[in-house]
This record gives structure tokens, C-alpha cells and sequence, in this order.
């Protein structure tokens, strides 16, 4: 068996599923292991095997390759399997967790006790993480706090119904037709720390006017902090790592699909999305096949001739994803992108150290096929697009303590206002 196979066997073996789950998954006996593929060889082999099959959750290195490894959540079931397969191929590996379960529950009593010293709609960004219900909440509390500053606008549901709605945030001078920034969150129902990131640079531009009108000067800022309503409700009731929407597809085996693969633009390649419902980068039927990727197109399209800076948050590896995602050609404007990451991650080196990587996502992840941002500059004319993955948290990368929230969130605006005024500065409207 070549070490191909091995590795390609592996990722199948380690696939999450969540199957026939009526309740809350507690993750009894779940075992997180780290594998660790520390010789040039097999790190090129990991990219390798990510390019051809694209098996994005466990395959996305760690900044800190050598130090952590690659960590991978087994099933009771599955872990015989895993071990003899490690073991056959000496793959250096290491139990970290026995049992995921009590980690899993003081994770959500930590969030439970949190927010119950916080009520809703008075929303403390920093001190939990919140239902689509209470962010929908919070933000159709601001237009009556905020009359000059805020609006909400709902553009569709999502499939299981639930309103779809963005925050628009200006300065109130009356000038219509500035420039977008446009911000989205939580496409991928895991990554819990994007919301709290969108809500936190709404309080910022909202409670902390006055530190960051310039910000809002010439340009409208315009914040979607839930994306996938349904897959991040589901995250916080029944299964906390689930990352794809819930609308079934073809196979009654499985539910969902990657939104981040569903985009119409270069949509449907092998490399880069797959076409088995049973994985997590499952691109859908068709192109927009479903309703949530359907209104971000929307709000895409709708502010395309105003559209300057598009900005997908998500989690995790510190990266800066620009377009192209599904070639290996640059866009045209690709250098000015890149200035724009560059910015944002220098800022955010010299606030705390932290190592951001930026480039194209092809070239520095692995190719993806129907993803946002290549539709956002391909189709929707937006001048700069990036992906931005947030730093690692938890055991799995997805699930910070509350109590790193505000670490993350205040080092990753950071690099967002860092970017935002780079392309203010770069792409002033004429007046
Ligand atoms: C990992 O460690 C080896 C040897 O210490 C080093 O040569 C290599 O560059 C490291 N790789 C990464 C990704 O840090
Ligand atoms: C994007 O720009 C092209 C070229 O200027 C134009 O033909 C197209 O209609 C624009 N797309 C949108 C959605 O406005
Ligand atoms: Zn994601």
C-alpha cells in the first residue's frame, strides 16, 4: 500500500459522521489523537493528498506543524482500526484524549453560566457564544439604540426557515452609494468563533464610534454574522462539530452541504469539492442549490457595483485566503490583495506575535471549487476578497473556551481594521 492509500484510507476511516442523531451528541468515548507527520516527506505527501482529495478539516496544517501535530476525532468504534493502521506504518501518534465527553459538557456549562449573567438582547460578545435566535435578536435591537448608525435587512431564509439577516452600519452623513465592506461569518456551523468575531467589529463600529469613524467615513460596512443558520443552530443543540448546512440531499444516509463549495462560479470540480453527500466538502446537486448560499449571492449581487472589500471569517489555521481557489492562475488585481493581507497580518504580528500565513488559497491550503470568494470577485466584481481563518482553539481547533474568546477576537480586529483601512486607502471613492 503506497503511503497515498494509507493516508487517503485513513481520512476516510477518521470522517466524522453524524448519523440518525435525535439529541444532544455527548461524544462519550470519543478519542482525539495527534498524528504526526513530521518529516518533509510526509508533510508534502499531507499536501499533496489535500490537493487531490481535499479533505479539508483534517488535512489543514497547523501553523506550528512540527509542535501540534494533526489531531483527529475517532468514534470508539473506529480507533482499533486507527491504531492498526498507525502502528503498521509507524506514524508516530499519541492519545491527548481518552474521552471527549466531560471536555464537550464543561465546554457548555462554561457557555451555559456565562451567558446567563448577560441576558439577551444586551448581548456581551466576549462572555459566551450565542444561538442564531439571540444574534438575530441582538441585532434587531441596534437600529432603535443606533437610529443614525444602524439598519437591519432580512434577504431570505434559511431552509429550516430561520430569517436570514444582515446589519448595515454607516455614519449617518446621508451619502448613499459609498463603497461596501461586506463580512460574513459561520458558513461552516463549527466555527464558533466567527460570529463573536462579526458581532465583536459591530460593537467596535457601533459602541466604539467614535475611536473608529474614520472607518465609516467613505465606506458602508455591511455584517452577516450567521451564514448557516440551520448547520450552527444544530452545532449548538445536537452536534457541536457539524459543519454543513441541514437540508437533506439525495443519500438518506446524509444531510447537508458544504456552502463553501456551492457557490456558481467554477463550481463542481473533483479537485476541490466532492460529490458524495457523505463528505464534508459535499458541493451540492447544482450550483445555489441552497438557500443560504443563495441569499449571501444575493447580497453579493445586490451591492456588486459598491462591492470593494469582501471578507469571509472563518476558523481555523491563521491564513489569509485570497482567490483563485479552484486554479492555480492568480486574479488579476492579486498583488493589491495581497498588500491588503499583508497589512492585516502585520498588524496583527506586531499587536501579539501572531503568525498569520496570506495567499492564494490554491497555492497555500489546497484547490476548493465553488467557494465564495472566488464568486465574489469572478462574478460579483468585488475588488478585494479574502477568507480569513481564525487562530486554532480547543481540542479540535473549533471549540475555544469562552474564556479565549476575547483573546482571539481583540487580536483578529486587529488585522481587520488593519485590511479595512488599507482598502480605504487604497480605493478612495471619488466625491
Ligand atoms: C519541522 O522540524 C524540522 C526539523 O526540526 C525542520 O527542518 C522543519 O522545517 C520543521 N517544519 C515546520 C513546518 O516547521
Ligand atoms: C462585473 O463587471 C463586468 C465588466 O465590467 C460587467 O459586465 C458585469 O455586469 C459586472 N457584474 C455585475 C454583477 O454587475
Ligand atoms: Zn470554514
Amino acid at each position: 500500500m503506497t503511503s497515498f492509500t494509507l493516508l487517503g484510507l485513513l481520512l476516510v476511516l477518521l470522517l466524522l459522521r453524524f448519523k440518525g442523531l435525535l439529541a444532544w451528541q455527548d461524544y462519550k468515548d470519543y478519542k482525539v489523537f495527534e498524528v504526526k507527520p513530521h518529516d518533509d516527506i510526509k508533510l508534502r505527501m499531507l499536501h499533496q493528498l489535500a490537493r487531490e482529495k481535499a479533505h479539508w478539516d483534517l488535512l489543514a496544517p497547523r501553523r506550528n506543524y512540527n509542535e501540534s501535530g494533526l489531531r483527529v476525532l475517532v468514534s470508539p468504534s473506529q480507533v482499533d482500526g486507527l491504531l492498526e493502521l498507525l502502528k503498521t506504518h509507524s506514524i508516530e501518534h499519541q492519545l491527548l484524549l481518552d474521552d471527549l465527553s466531560p471536555l464537550v459538557e464543561a465546554q457548555r456549562a462554561e457557555n451555559q453560566r456565562s451567558k446567563s449573567l448577560n441576558p439577551s438582547p444586551r448581548l456581551d460578545v466576549l462572555g459566551g457564544f450565542y444561538t442564531h435566535a439571540e444574534i438575530n435578536e441582538y441585532l434587531d435591537s441596534l437600529p432603535e439604540r443606533y437610529p443614525q448608525h444602524a439598519f437591519v435587512k432580512q434577504f431570505g431564509w434559511s431552509y429550516e426557515r430561520r430569517p436570514l439577516k444582515l446589519l448595515t452600519i454607516h455614519n449617518g452623513d446621508g451619502r448613499s452609494n459609498k463603497p461596501v465592506i461586506f463580512i460574513d461569518a459561520a458558513m461552516h456551523a463549527r466555527e464558533w468563533i466567527a460570529p463573536s468575531l462579526a458581532l465583536y467589529i459591530i460593537q467596535q463600529l457601533l459602541d466604539n464610534y467614535a475611536e473608529n469613524k474614520q472607518l465609516l467615513q467613505d465606506y458602508d460596512w455591511i455584517i452577516m454574522p450567521v451564514v448557516n443558520a440551520d448547520g450552527y443552530e444544530f452545532s449548538h443543540t445536537d452536534s457541536r462539530y457539524w459543519r454543513k448546512t441541514r437540508k437533506p440531499t439525495w443519500d438518506p444516509e446524509n444531510i447537508g452541504t458544504d456552502l463553501n463549495r456551492n457557490f456558481g462560479y467554477e463550481w463542481g470540480h473533483d479537485e476541490g469539492s466532492s460529490p458524495d453527500p457523505a463528505e464534508e466538502i459535499y458541493r451540492g446537486e447544482h450550483a445555489f442549490d441552497q438557500p443560504e448560499s443563495q441569499v449571501v449571492r444575493d447580497i453579493l449581487l445586490h451591492y456588486s457595483d459598491r462591492l470593494t472589500f469582501y471578507l469571509s471569517l472563518h476558523s481555523y489555521g491563521n491564513f489569509f485566503l485570497l482567490p483563485w481557489g479552484h486554479t492555480s492562475d492568480l486574479p488579476k488585481n492579486y498583488n493589491d490583495m495581497m498588500e491588503v493581507a499583508d497589512a492585516g497580518a502585520l498588524a496583527i504580528v506586531q499587536a501579539t506575535n501572531e503568525i498569520y500565513s496570506y495567499g492564494s488559497g490554491y497555492h497555500l491550503m489546497y484547490p476548493t471549487s465553488g467557494d465564495s470568494t472566488d464568486y465574489a470577485v469572478a462574478v460579483a466584481n468585488a475588488t478585494v476578497a479574502i477568507t480569513m481563518e481564525l487562530p486554532a482553539g480547543g481540542f479540535l481547533g473549533f471549540d475555544p473556551w469562552v474564556s479565549h474568546i476575547e483573546g482571539i477576537v481583540t487580536e483578529s480586529w486587529i488585522g481587520v481594521r488593519a485590511m479595512a483601512m488599507e482598502v480605504i486607502r487604497r480605493y478612495q471613492p471619488e466625491s
